[in-house]
């Protein structure tokens, strides 16, 4: 994502440093460039199956990400009201959004009722119910396509592993057939197709293809019960680089998926977040402090303004980011050694990267790579830090896209009388 110019370290022919300068650190900074092409990458990888893609707005919720993606024509895989009026806001097609998650509650399901969804991602028999009731209130059937957890391993953090009996998202393959069953004789439910997802930063195609053949061996079943349905909604999940690891191979997966298919007249629809995102976006940072080891085994700490509260992926999952000194040969006068970038936050867990050469002294900007993705979203005020701001680089120019909380914004809804 970053190319040098003249030296400077740039994200599309801005420089880094530029940036620092106009909107300050810690920023999150995105390539416009970059996340549509991983989206072209990924339709071109997907193209023997033609599918449909439904961006997971919880990867990166920026409204200005959601408009890029609108206007770039995908549609939307949502997991909360809140997500939905986000995709409302950035001008998204609704009718290509479809909800998932395990807890939908009455004021979202009318919501998104109200709004005209493509689909309800249905986890559970109580929110089949729930939907029925609904939508009978509502005078409208519910379109609904039923989770199914087809427990394979996808081989990846148990965190963000989805599709195991052991985790708390779909139904067992086993309780689907009865469940579009009822969904079937049931005049307020209109079954549309059905979804799978079976986790995050899977590096590989075997899991998701047996995935998929489970899915689409209970689709033959139901079809010769005469349960027909117009999509098949694999999830998301494909996995990206953060160090060495090699990205997911999509065009292998277009082409598997192709064969699995075979003739059957259904659509594909998938719900990628990290790879559209997460190489496309970097976490801007400065040092503040640098506290150099004085024994020769010792760990020596840099001290950036960044911290587990604007990026947690470090702390919660051990997750690796690559870390860029911004300008390294220009600006630093320091030597390389070896550091743990730390923020300030009150807490040991409280790293961005371990044991990583760099040269680094107070004032030196770092990039900390491959953030575009599950960064500002799960980014929190703990120890009562604002937000950071967030910059989009679009044709050569650098927009400001979600300014930095301000410090009254941090209490703002707090009540003392
Ligand atoms: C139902 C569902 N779909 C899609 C995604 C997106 O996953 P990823 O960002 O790995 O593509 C998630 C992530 O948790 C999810 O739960």
């Amino acid at each position: 994502m970053i190319t040098s110019q003249n030296g400077a370290d740039c994200v599309d022919g801005v420089s880094l440093r530029e940036i620092a300068e106009r909107f300050g650190t810690p920023t999150y900074v995105y390539s416009a460039n970059h996340f549509l092409s991983q989206l072209e990458k990924l339709t071109d990888g997907l193209a023997p199956v033609d599918a449909g893609v439904r961006y997971a707005v919880k990867a990166n919720s920026n409204l200005a990400v959601l408009k890029l993606f609108a206007e770039a024509g995908t549609g939307f895989d949502i997991v909360s009201g809140g997500e939905l009026e986000r995709v409302r806001r950035a001008g998204g097609d609704t009718s290509r959004t479809v909800f998932s998650g395990v807890g939908k509650r009455v004021d979202e399901i009318d919501f998104a009722l109200k709004v005209g969804i493509e689909c309800f991602n249905v986890e559970s028999s109580e929110e089949l119910d729930r939907l029925s009731q609904r939508a009978a209130a509502f005078g409208q059937p519910a379109p609904i396509s039923i989770r199914v957890n087809p427990d394979v391993d996808a081989a990846t953090h148990p965190y963000i592993s989805t599709g195991l009996k052991e985790n708390k998202f779909g139904v067992p393959m086993a309780s689907a057939p009865e469940l579009y069953r009822r969904a079937h004789r049931d005049p307020n439910l209109s079954v549309q197709g059905i979804d799978c997802h079976i986790g995050s930063q899977i590096a590989e195609v075997g899991p998701l293809i047996e995935a998929a053949e489970h899915v689409f061996s209970l689709t033959d079943s139901l079809a010769r019960e005469g349960i027909a349905m117009s999509h098949v909604d694999l999830g998301g999940g494909f996995g990206v680089r953060y160090g060495n690891e090699a990205e997911f191979d999509v065009a292998a997966y277009g082409r598997a998926l192709a064969k699995c298919r075979g003739k059957r007249a259904l659509q594909i629809l998938v719900e990628p977040g990290r790879f559209l995102v997460a190489s496309g976006g970097l976490l801007l940072c400065r040092v503040e402090y640098v506290k150099p080891s004085e024994e020769d085994d010792g760990i020596s700490f840099a001290v950036v303004d960044g911290s587990m509260s604007d990026l947690i992926r470090p702390a919660l999952y051990g997750a690796h980011h690559d870390v860029v000194a911004v300008d390294e040969t220009q600006t630093t006068t320091a030597q390389s050694r070896q550091w743990d970038i730390v923020g300030p936050v009150c807490e040991s867990g409280d790293f961005l990267a371990k044991q990583r050469v760099l040269a680094l002294e107070g004032g030196q900007l770092v990039a900390v790579m491959s953030a575009g993705a599950y960064g500002i979203g799960l980014a929190s005020n703990y120890n009562s830090r604002p937000r950071p701001a967030e910059v989009m680089v679009a044709s050569g120019e650098a927009r400001l896209i979600r300014r930095r909380e301000a410090l009254s914004q941090l209490f703002a809804d707090e009540l003392i009388d």
